[in-house]
């Protein structure tokens, strides 16, 4: 049993009239949340580029698979128009995001940077603000960012993320303040180590490096761990906001304190 299946607020399992737009659905976090979700009786609406694997899942789940660029402003106008014409969604969870680089700021590369940035930071502000008038007049909406430690906390070698991060936060706590007349409920999620498939292969460029980050912690989270949190505080009765939950293997005290096991 998932961690969302046990949690699930009695009232909201199966049919529960719910729907959320996930992205960064395609793998890892999103797609575990995907699938937390549907097994919790959502409606979901599976959100990330790559068009093949958004199939497989809905295939897979029952989940409604769209294919689009939460930075490219026609992908976002066209997802909006899709979700519209479907009935609505009363909670955006935007998973979208991750790292390139580990570059000190005296090296830094202006080109990963620039990817750091859009997705994380503009390609949120433009699903965000595509979907805040549905979630307005649904009366009951939720945004659900997924952020970072690496948002709270920075480090060497995290520049680049540290500032995406950041700002994801800070464009999370604005949110808040910005939408609590709209009874619109803002829930950030920080997670610290979580072993994906794919975070730190694209972040480091090869799959030694990328084991590395991992090796020698015994449970690193997984990306079902940090879906079954997402999916609980999405599930939630509406007027309690867990505004901002920091969640981090038992074996990471901070970013820079992580037990490691001798191999
Ligand atoms: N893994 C960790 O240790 C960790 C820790 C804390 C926070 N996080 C954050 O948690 C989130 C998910 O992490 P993860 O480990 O699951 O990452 P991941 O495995 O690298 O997945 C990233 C997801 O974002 C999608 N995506 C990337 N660019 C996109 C774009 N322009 N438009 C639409 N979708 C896009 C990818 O799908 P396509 O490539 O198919 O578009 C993929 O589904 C990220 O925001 C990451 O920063 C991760």
């Amino acid at each position: 049993m998932t961690l969302a299946e046990h949690n699930t607020p009695s009232g909201h399992n199966a049919g529960n009239n719910k729907t959320a737009v996930v992205t960064g659905a395609s793998t890892g976090i999103g797609e575990a949340t995907v699938k937390a979700l549907v097994s919790a009786g959502w409606k979901v609406f599976a959100v990330a580029r790559r068009a093949d694997r958004l199939d497989a899942l809905g295939a897979a789940t029952g989940a409604v698979p769209f294919r689009a660029d939460i930075t490219a402003d026609d992908d976002v106008a066209a997802l909006l128009a899709a979700v519209t014409e479907a009935g609505g969604a009363d909670t955006l969870i935007n998973i979208a995001g991750g790292a390139r680089g580990a570059d000190t700021i005296a090296n830094a590369d202006t080109e990963d940077w620039d990817w750091m940035y859009q997705v994380n930071v503009l390609g949120t502000m433009k699903i965000t603000r595509a979907f805040l008038p549905m979630l307005r007049a649904n009366g009951e909406g939720t945004v659900l960012n997924l952020t970072s430690t690496a948002g709270l906390s920075a480090y060497e070698g995290g520049a680049g993320y540290n500032a995406a991060k950041f700002a994801q936060h800070a464009m999370t706590n604005a949110l808040r303040l910005e939408e609590v007349g709209n009874n619109v409920r803002v829930i950030e999620v920080a997670p610290g180590l979580v072993q994906t498939e794919e975070f730190a292969l694209n972040r480091l460029g090869d799959k030694d490096a990328a084991a590395k980050v991992y090796a020698g912690v015994e449970k690193p989270l997984t990306a079902e761990d940090v879906a079954g949190v997402v999916a609980y505080s999405v599930s939630l009765p509406h007027h309690i906001n867990l505004d901002q939950i920091v969640i981090r293997p038992v074996a990471q005290a901070a970013n820079h304190k992580l037990v490691r096991k001798e191999g």
